[in-house]
């Protein structure tokens, strides 16, 4: 048995969340393990009557937890910062999750938004360096309000921090196509980059197998559109990974269907599982939101706590309920509910 912390958050996160919980519990029934689910009601909502996004002992509360599954945080009502800061950062930090995984992939019967592309022909997994690069909070402001006013941001990379994310991509790409590809900037980027390199090269060297090749991020957003199907994994720094990891969903269709994990791959500390999109003020409440981000995000936790067989059985059940009967939500041109969606998957399940 795992348990399983379960943060739904605000809007559509407290729609698919427990869609998503079903989808699961019927893997674990099929595939005969059980998931003990902890839900905790930290949000937005928390937030107005608590005044903070978790409860001061939160990031211990949810150590004791074998993976973390959230929805989304984000309310109208409350500044993007304080639900970020106070609750998804601090648990991407504390519990060390330096690899945000998000795989993109062209599923069948979704129109992606590049002409001529078959199913299959996009299926690229983007790995994403999460506590250091250019993300850090070291530097500051001066002269305010003046005719000198200046700002100084300082990237950060160590080599520990490099070397991991970048092993993970080569041992990723190792259960994939054997091919890894690094986006860097080392012609303008002078300092930080050409290190960024230097420990990419190293790291490929101990995997003689894969094939490797590093592209500007500026000539790999273009390759992107041009040649998707040119790629495996791609590992990027913190602000490069963010950008890829967008543009990704957005070729093969839907943020609905975008999936991500948060991976400490060292298991000292408990993952975090969650669909890419954000809260959706503007359809939360209709129960038609797509489930499928979320549902796909379950199929990766599912896979990091042991289970392989039934995360991909997941995600083959939402190909065939997407792909072979149709049934979509109005994001990707359909009709269906969320429930109408996660009821469909669970059938193929139980049928496969
Ligand atoms: P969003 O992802 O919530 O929505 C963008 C657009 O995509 C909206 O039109 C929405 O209706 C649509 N959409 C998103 N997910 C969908 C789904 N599953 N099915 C159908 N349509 C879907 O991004 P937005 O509007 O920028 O942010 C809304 C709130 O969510 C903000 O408070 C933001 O801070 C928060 N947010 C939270 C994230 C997280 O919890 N990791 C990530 C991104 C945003
Ligand atoms: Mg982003």
């Amino acid at each position: 048995m795992k348990t399983i912390a379960v943060i739904p958050g605000d809007g559509i996160g407290k729609e698919v969340v427990p869609v998503g919980m079903r989808v699961l519990d019927a893997a674990g029934r099929k595939f005969g393990f059980t998931l003990k689910w902890n839900v905790f009601p930290w949000s937005c909502e928390f937030y107005l009557a608590q005044g903070r996004m978790m409860p001061e002992d939160g990031i211990k509360i949810l150590k004791g937890h074998d993976a973390i599954y959230l929805g989304a945080v984000g309310d109208p009502s409350v500044p993007d910062a304080v639900s970020l800061w106070g609750l998804l950062i601090p648990i991407r930090r504390m519990f060390r999750q330096y690899a945000n995984i998000r795989p993109v992939r062209l599923l069948r019967g979704i129109k992606g938004s590049l002409a001529n592309l078959k199913p299959g022909d996009i299926d690229i997994c983007v790995v994403r360096e999460n506590n250091e690069g250019e993300y850090s909070s070291v530097g500051g402001r001066m002269y305010e309000g003046t005719d000198l006013e200046m700002a100084v941001k300082e990237s950060i990379f160590t080599r520990k921090g490099v070397e991991r994310i970048v092993r993970y991509a080569f041992r990723l790409a190792g259960k994939r196509r054997k091919h890894v590809s690094s986006a860097t900037k080392s012609n303008g980027i002078i300092h930080t980059m050409p290190f960024w390199d230097e420990v990419f090269w190293s790291v490929a060297k101990e995997y003689p197998d894969i094939r490797a090749d590093q592209y500007h991020i500026d000539n790999l957003v273009a390759q992107f559109v041009l040649h998707p199907e040119r790629f495996d994994v791609v590992v990027g720094s913190n602000l490069f990974g963010d950008i890829l990891s967008d543009l990704g969903p957005a070729i093969v269709g839907s943020l609905g269907i975008a999936p991500s994990a948060n991976l400490n791959p060292e298991g000292e500390f408990p993952s975090l599982f969650e669909p890419v999109h954000g809260s959706a003020p503007d359809i939360a409440g209709k129960g038609i939101a797509n489930p499928v981000g979320q549902i796909w995000s379950g199929a990766l936790m599912l896979d990091h706590l042991g289970y392989p067989e039934a995360g991909k059985a997941v995600e083959k059940a939402i190909e065939d309920v997407i792909g072979d009967k149709g049934i979509k939500t109005p994001d990707l041109g359909g009709s269906a509910t969320t429930e109408e969606v996660a009821n469909e998957v669970i059938a193929v399940l139980n049928m496969a």
